[in-house]
């Protein structure tokens, strides 16, 4: 009888194996954190860790005067395409307008920027939810289901006044909609 000696089994109670083992393990762990780090590296330079939408970047201190985003520019309007455009602005601790008025079933793109730090908003009982950073122009595009108010609180701690920042979303029906903004007017809020 020949006793066959695994050449790994050296020591009392196999130490060699859990050697072994534990080099296969590291290197598992190893090959982990490199894929990770190049995740983030690819990521970071690839898609230049900008906020979601990565489209536009824009002036923090030029937009009160001059460009898309003035004053008398922000609301709720219908674009030369006929698409309905939402332009608004973030500011500690507001949003401009305060109050906004987009029609149901039909799709809304919304357009926003901050003047000073990070915002974001979400609009009670949709899918609308996005940040709001200073240098880059946020866009997305829904359509509202149902008519009603809804509230539209930031969602990004901004400062002391975070928790009393929030603006109104009056969602009406098309053809209100489409009387209100005839004429290429701005649509604005009824009271109430
Ligand atoms: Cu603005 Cu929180």
């Amino acid at each position: 009888m020949t006793a066959t000696v695994d050449p790994r089994r050296e020591g009392p109670g196999g130490e060699g194996i859990a050697v072994a083992a534990e080099r296969r393990w590291a290197i598992v762990v190893a090959a982990i954190i490199v894929v990770l780090l190049a995740t983030m590296v690819f990521t970071g330079v690839h898609w230049a860790a900008m906020p979601p939408s990565r489209v536009e970047t824009i002036d923090p201190r030029t937009l009160h005067v001059t460009g898309e985003f003035v004053e008398s520019n922000l609301g709720t309007g219908i674009g030369p395409d006929g698409k309905v455009v939402v332009r608004l602005i973030a500011q500690q601790y507001s949003f401009e307008p305060q109050c906004i008025v987009v029609p149901s079933e039909m799709p809304v793109t919304f357009r926003g920027t901050s003047t000073d730090s990070i915002h974001g908003f979400v609009i009670g009982a949709t899918n609308a939810n996005v940040m709001l950073v200073p240098g880059f122009v946020a866009t997305f595009t829904t359509t509202f289901k149902s008519n009603g108010e809804r509230l539209m609180p930031c969602h990004e701690y901004c400062g002391t006044g975070h928790g009393a920042m929030w603006a109104r979303v009056q969602v009406i029906a098309p053809e209100a909609f489409l009387a209100r903004t005839s004429g290429g007017r701005k649509a604005t809020c009824v009271p109430g």
